[in-house]
């Protein structure tokens, strides 16, 4: 159960729950987001989640983001291990939403006592995040749910001018280059109604393991690829989301664990003016010579 107005932190500590605001501690607000570890999957690679992890430190984020499907079966002792992963997180304001993954095997029981709330809002002076939880046990599909939409609503709107985040698992909107679709969320229409008429400026969110993005309306939605696995599709590679915002403006960073970062999306929240560079994300799926076959090079 959550209440609508309380402020609620889900970090890895044995009191998820505090009641004041986070403030960030400079002009620049940096949210590094990662998605879809996997701990205790056969194509989990520690190497890539270290160094994302000692990465994502040295950015300072104002607040780490992890996006579900932190387990492959939902295991105690998958939990376990992904816990003390996100325990070395050097960052106070932790969001941590559960994964089809993760409800597995009634994974969210472990979920529960390790990381608290499935639901959380963090909010910040010139921000606010809600993490929902979209799983369902035992299916790959997500659901939001109409019995949570009043929730979302009303931590959105009393935010007011603030930059409006939502956090959730699984795609609300296809991804392109990840085959046939199967598991968008099933009420994913009145959700993408609800969030555009809270007027909510990025969404962030995982589940397929491609990373991409899509402009609706004034409304971002960023999808995260997976951080250290190599359960990848296509030519992607593991990566993770850096979200920087200054000054209304936000530019969203694809990073590569021990390789560069590149720009995704740039936009500016009041003016709507953006930029997004979806050849660059184009070819990220289908590799650099989409389009031109082996007698054309
Ligand atoms: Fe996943
Ligand atoms: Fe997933």
């Amino acid at each position: 159960m959550h209440s609508a107005f309380a402020i609620l932190f889900a970090t890895v500590c044995e009191a998820p729950l505090c009641s004041e605001k986070c403030m960030s501690t400079d002009d620049r607000l940096t949210i590094c987001q990662i998605s879809d570890i996997h701990c205790g999957s056969a194509y989990f690679v520690p190497d890539l989640l270290e160094r994302s992890i000692l990465e994502i430190n040295d950015y300072h984020p104002t607040a780490v983001v992890v996006s579900g499907d932190l387990t492959d079966a939902g295991y105690r002792q998958e939990y376990e291990q992904s816990a003390e992963y996100v325990r070395r997180f050097g960052c106070e304001n932790l969001m941590v939403i559960p994964g089809n993954h993760d409800s597995r095997n009634v994974g969210y029981i472990h979920f529960e006592r390790l990381f608290g709330e499935r639901y959380s809002v963090i909010e910040f002076e010139e921000a606010i995040m809600v993490g929902v939880d979209s799983s369902e046990p035992d299916l790959n599909d997500g659901r939001v749910g109409r019995e949570h939409y009043g929730f979302i609503r009303s931590c959105f709107e009393n935010a007011r001018d603030k930059l409006k985040i939502f956090v959730v698992h699984h795609h609300l909107i296809p991804i392109p280059g990840t085959g046939r679709e199967r598991n968008i969320i099933f009420d994913a229409g009145d959700v993408l109604e609800l969030l555009t008429d809270v007027d909510v400026d990025l969404v962030l969110s995982g589940h397929k393991h491609v990373p991409y993005s899509w402009r609706i309306e004034n409304m971002f939605i960023v999808n995260a690829g997976t951080a250290s696995t190599t359960r990848l599709r296509g030519n992607t590679r593991p990566c993770y989301n850096v979200i920087e915002i200054e000054d209304g403006r936000v530019r969203v960073f694809r990073k590569y664990p021990f390789k560069e970062r590149e720009l995704i999306v740039d936009f500016d929240a009041e003016t709507h003016e953006y930029s997004r560079f979806e050849e660059r994300v184009d070819s990220e799926i289908h590799g650099p010579h989409y389009g031109s076959s082996l007698t054309d090079r």
